[in-house]
């Protein structure tokens, strides 16, 4: 199981070695993930320290903000993550409709930077990353690899993104920043849905003893880290919401999956709250709901293949969003035109027309995919649909530009604005849906096997096991064991001491 990061024992004492001289040098403090589960266990000296660090800048304490409780400065804490809850006015559904924001995550105002963190730092503990050999490889369609090269960098390690070159220009714009050096932005062909290509890549790069690939659709590291970090932000939100209302209930869990390590956070709450799971993909590229493929708009989602860190077995719903609609949400929302309809028209209150900002296009899909889920469902005023809002608008101002060109001849008017809220928005209906029988999570599941065991070479025992439940619970255990690791590692390089109150 090596390459899929399930090591909880040293592997190669020398490199160990080596990377606590390392980190002993640069004096880096590692943070376990319990403290990014619940924040407020951070020593105090740490965080008094942080108080003064920009949330964007490649600091290395910015580690101890790659959380969901930074507050909507992002500088200090919140007791609860920040969250938009969308108003029946806006979704049209009775259920409240509650997504956690992402863009709060400092460094690359998106959620990846936790999943980044939690592939490399299992390996840096087990004596599997050497920082002064190695180099990390990212690869994605956006996020994770931005995620990648931020962590990489302030860990003192070498990191390189691999990413397709028709994504956001704003991707591109951030890691021009963040790379030490420009061969570090290694551009593959296509655009969202060619993780084919990025794979091709990543397998000639990993020829290279000295690349190290963090594929985070097989990399446990990025199921456990949402499981427990995202999970229990999630729970928090939810009993948070339920003081005001005691008898609501957590009726649905909604992701788009990229990776599938957002999704983990519902594993987490259904076997709290019974919560049901609902994983959504662009309806331009159908793999989970008709094994279907194609191109799409949705950054950061549906990569024509199941992830192998995908408990499909424990899914309930398959849900698949147009990308029109997306892209199309994206220029109401974040236009003049667009706000002014939405508070005249639709007598929406002018705060949460602005906070809608905190939604990019996979926030969007998100959102859709939660009032799709709540009127198949019927759920009332009791019920609560949680989901993410991965990242925000910001990332996508050039996307905007070019629907306002090809949907509406350059012009987003007031017309425009009604004929999107109808079309995208008040139609939402059913279409599209899938609640997962036993044949149609087999169906998916089964369809795994051709990437994981065929392509990319899992043993077969490796990629059955994933059909039980036992297995994915099982996987808990490697929290608290890569903790105590963390711990011991902090302790060598002496950083432990060195932030001792
Ligand atoms: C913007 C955006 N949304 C959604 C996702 C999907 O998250 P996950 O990979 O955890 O499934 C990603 C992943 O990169 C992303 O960048």
């Amino acid at each position: 199981m090596a390459r899929l990061g399930l090591e909880r024992t040293v592997v190669d004492t020398a490199v160990y070695e080596r990377t606590v001289a390392r980190f002993r040098e640069t004096g880096v403090l590692l943070p376990t993930i319990g403290q990014l589960k619940d924040p407020s266990t951070i020593p105090a000296v740490i965080r008094e320290k942080l108080a003064s660090v920009d949330p964007d800048s490649p600091h290395p304490l910015n580690l101890f903000r790659v959380h969901w409780f930074n507050d909507a400065a992002r500088s200090g804490l919140s007791d609860v993550p920040g969250y938009l809850e969308l108003p029946s006015a806006l979704t049209g559904v009775k259920a409240r409709i509650v997504l956690a924001l992402g863009n709060r995550f400092p460094m690359i105002n998106a959620h990846k930077v936790l999943p980044a963190y939690g592939c490399l730092v299992p390996r840096l503990v087990t004596g599997q990353f050497d920082p002064v050999r190695h180099r990390a490889v990212w690869p994605s369609t956006g996020n994770y690899c931005r995620g990648g090269v931020a962590i990489s960098r302030i860990l003192g390690c070498h990191g390189t993104a691999v990413l397709p070159e028709n994504m956001s220009r704003e991707r591109f714009d951030w890691l021009d920043k963040w790379v030490l050096d420009p061969a570090d932005i290694v551009r593959t062909p296509g655009s969202e849905s060619n993780v084919k290509e990025i794979y091709d890549t990543c397998a000639a790069l990993d020829r290279d003893p000295d690349n190290i690939i963090f594929n985070q659709f097989c990399e446990f590291g990025n199921y456990l880290i949402h499981r427990y970090c995202t999970g229990a932000a999630l729970e928090t939100v939810y009993q948070a919401l339920k003081k005001s209302r005691p008898g609501a209930r957590l009726a649905a869990f909604v992701s788009a999956s990229g990776s599938g390590g957002t999704l983990a956070a519902g594993d987490h709450l259904k076997q709290k709250f019974g919560t049901r799971i609902v994983a959504v993909e662009a309806a331009e590229c159908p793999t989970l709901l008709e094994n279907g493929f194609g191109e799409h708009n949705i950054q950061g989602i549906g990569d024509k293949h199941v992830p192998f860190i995908h408990n499909v077995m424990n899914t309930d719903m398959v849900a698949a969003i147009s990308d029109r609609y997306t892209d199309r949400l994206l220029v109401l929302f974040n236009t003049e035109v667009g706000r002014r309809y939405l508070v005249e028209r639709q007598g929406l209150a002018v705060e949460l027309v602005a906070a809608l900002a905190n939604m990019g296009l996979s926030s969007l899909c998100n959102m859709l995919a939660a009032i799709k889920t709540a009127r198949y469902y019927d759920l009332g005023a009791e019920d609560i649909v949680l989901s993410v809002a991965t990242d925000g608008a910001a990332m996508y101002g050039s996307q905007l530009d070019k629907t306002i060109k090809r949907d509406f001849a350059a012009n987003f008017d007031a017309v425009a604005a009604g004929e999107t809220w109808g079309m995208a928005l008040a139609a939402t209906t059913t279409d599209n849906l899938l609640e997962m029988s036993m044949v149609d999570r087999k169906r998916v599941f089964n369809l795994g096997y051709f990437t994981w065991v065929e392509q990319q070479g899992v043993s077969l025992p490796e990629f059955m096991a994933r059909s039980s439940q036992s297995f994915w619970d099982g996987l808990e255990e490697m929290v608290p064991a890569w903790d105590r690791m963390i711990g011991e590692f902090n302790e060598k390089s002496g950083a432990a001491a060195a932030f001792a109150a």
